[in-house]
């Protein structure tokens, strides 16, 4: 989604914030702009396109810009087609702004400012704000933003330049992501800490409604009266070249291959005398020992780990489990109550939609315990308790290492609870854990055997669409696989409880539908079996992705992949990895944009 950057030092600051804006091309975009303090005026450089075929090539043409404090974005359309005029900086003479989220009410704000004379030429939601500013302008920078946003709703971060106060930034938020970023002598402003961190690690989090003023030597926080506002440094964990390729194709395989390392750093400090422990969050036995229902909320991969975190709860546990897409929770009136935990998974802890049910959870009165991988975000802010997945920055849109971590915060989770609720013993939790534990090492044996992958890819790249099945958790894994595979091959696909194929989808069969089994539960690889066997006698081709030891029947499975053994229960775990790297294999073959795949962005900050 879009991106906000700013810098204010001593440099000149075009190329920081170009490189700055590049450092969020991940996020997805099209269009790109800057806006610095040139001599007495505001100058601004804006383009449709890429940084590198638009903005890049603008300022190329530009006599070499000697500003040292500016402001900048990537626009991801959601208001008005890409364009040069819907992209940021928006403004004029005298106000700039770049802007993140969706003001709701800026129809309102427009017709308002049309009343009293304002023209407007872009498209946007952003340039009701612009003007808004311009017009409550008196003069004072942070009482004019205070009444400005007092007047808008929505979810939004600013950043803002006033042409009378040169060499100030200026940033405020409400539910979008914005940081304030501390250097020597030089300060920034980010929406993602990504942007920056190759210059400092040391940055402020604003709270919703608290206003920025920044300059070369420090920011000063206000509150919306004008009150001076104390804040802590925040010191960034990830490291700058963990946002870097180091000599992969794709950041995509990449964070294939950091899986194993990612696990580690999740599950590791928090096994606890042999099992999973939750008090850094605040999370006790007794509260487990209470709750009536467990809910789980996310978007796409997150709410697939959620899946899998369905099945394992309620198969350890015993406690009955709703996993909900959070764009849909929040309006079919969920049966959630206050005697209820609410989990929310999200990589990015960013997500409106995820955002908007966990705000639901907290009013309704429940529990609520996110499984977020950014530090700070919005959703670690707003939930009662938080633990933090730590798989380090995932840069490729299509979510591989994120994932693993969140099903592993399951997995915890799931042991805790079945523990504390007395279902399982210790000695099994212990077992269980140990199990877990092991989990990385059988990633890495995955990863080595990229071989089988690459050829079963090359089967598949030229289908158009094909069918994954699955039973129980490889059901459940299933649907993260063919999400994988549509996200970033343009391949269609869908994924089907095995059992299920008979009652319809089945008439779809036919040679030029592959079929990918992932059959690696021992309990229902006889039932697996029957299903590939059906699906064969229909002329598709199959591919099964099993445990070493299976005895596959060669007359119906054309291609197999095999994984290293672990138990039943973990087993996903493993098999997530052939499944990210078929669907990145794939890609590959077919010459897709495998970081950036088309029309997604990284994080989903809009409804
Ligand atoms: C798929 C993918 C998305 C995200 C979803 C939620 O590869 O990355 O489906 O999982 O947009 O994002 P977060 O986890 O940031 O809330």
């Amino acid at each position: 989604m879009c991106g906000i950057v700013g810098y204010v030092g001593e440099k000149a600051c075009e190329r920081i914030l170009v490189n700055a804006l590049k450092n969020l091309e991940y996020r997805g975009y099209d269009s790109a702009g800057i806006a610095v303090f040139e001599g007495d005026k505001i100058k601004t450089v804006k383009a449709k396109g890429s940084i590198d075929s638009g903005l890049s090539l603008k300022l190329d043409r530009e006599p070499s810009l000697k500003a040292v404090a500016g402001i900048g974005h990537t626009r991801w359309a959601t208001h008005g087609e890409p364009s040069d005029i819907n992209a940021h900086p928006i403004g004029n003479a005298r106000i700039s702004i770049v802007h993140n989220g969706i003001i709701e009410n800026y129809r309102k704000i427009k017709a308002f400012l049309i009343d009293k004379g304002y023209s407007f030429e872009s498209q946007t939601d952003t340039e009701a704000v612009a003007k808004l500013l311009d017009y409550n302008y008196n003069g004072n920078p942070t009482e004019t933003i205070a009444q400005t946003v007092a007047q808008l709703e929505g979810a939004y971060s600013l950043g803002i330049i006033f042409r009378e106060h040169k060499n100030k930034l200026f940033a405020v938020r409400k539910e979008s992501p914005l940081i304030v970023g501390i250097g020597r002598g030089e300060m920034y402003i980010a929406s993602d800490m990504t942007a920056i961190l190759e210059y400092t690690k040391e940055y402020y989090l604003p709270d919703a409604g608290e206003i920025a003023e920044v300059t070369r030597d420090g920011v000063t926080f206000f509150d919306i009266h004008g009150n001076v506002i104390e804040k802590e440094i925040n010191i960034a964990e990830w490291d700058v070249t963990a946002a870097q390729k180091g000599g992969y194709e794709h950041f995509m395989l990449k964070e294939i291959h950091e899986q194993p390392a990612a696990l580690k750093n999740t599950l590791t400090p928090r096994i606890s005398d042999g099992i999973p422990s939750f008090e850094e969050c605040g999370l006790t036995d007794e509260m487990l020992r209470n709750y009536k229902n467990i809910y789980i909320v996310g978007c796409g991969s997150a709410m697939h780990a959620g899946m899998v975190g369905k099945y394992v709860i309620e198969d350890i546990a015993r406690i009955p489990v709703t996993v909900d897409i959070a764009s849909e929770f929040k309006y079919r009136k969920p049966l959630l109550t206050k005697d209820d935990l609410l989990i929310i998974i999200s990589q990015s802890g960013e997500t409106a939609d995820t955002l908007s049910a966990l705000k639901l959870g907290k009013e309704i009165g429940a529990d609520t315990l996110a499984a977020v991988n950014v530090t700070g975000s919005s959703i670690d802010r707003e939930a009662k308790m938080s633990m933090k997945t730590l798989a380090g920055p995932e840069i490729s849109v299509c979510s591989t290492k994120a994932y693993m971590v969140q099903c592993a915060f399951m997995y915890m989770f799931a042991l805790r609870l079945a523990y504390a609720r007395g279902r399982l013993d210790e000695a099994k939790c212990k077992e269980y854990t140990s199990k877990l534990l092991e989990i990385p090492e059988l990633i890495q044996e995955c990863i080595d055997r990229k071989e089988q992958y690459q050829r079963v890819a090359s089967k598949i790249m030229n289908a158009s669409s094909l069918l994954y099945i699955g039973r129980g958790l490889d059901y459940a894994l299933s649907m993260e696989g063919s999400l994988k595979l549509k996200e970033i091959s343009y391949i269609h696909s869908e994924s089907y409880a095995g059992g299920e194929l008979k009652h319809g989808t089945i008439s779809l069969i036919d040679e030029e539908m592959p079929v990918i089994a992932v059959a690696t539960q021992t309990y229902l690889y006889s039932k697996t079996s029957s299903n590939v066997e059906q699906v064969k006698s229909r002329g598709a081709k199959t591919i099964v992705i099993c445990r070493d030891g299976a005895d596959v029947n060669s007359n119906i499975a054309d291609y197999v992949v095999r994984l290293p053994e672990t138990d039943d229960l973990l087993m996903p775990l493993v098999a997530a990895v052939p499944l990210q790297m078929l669907a990145y294999y794939t890609a590959l073959d077919r010459q897709c944009s495998i970081d950036k795949p088309r029309n997604l962005a990284k994080s989903v900050t809009v409804e």
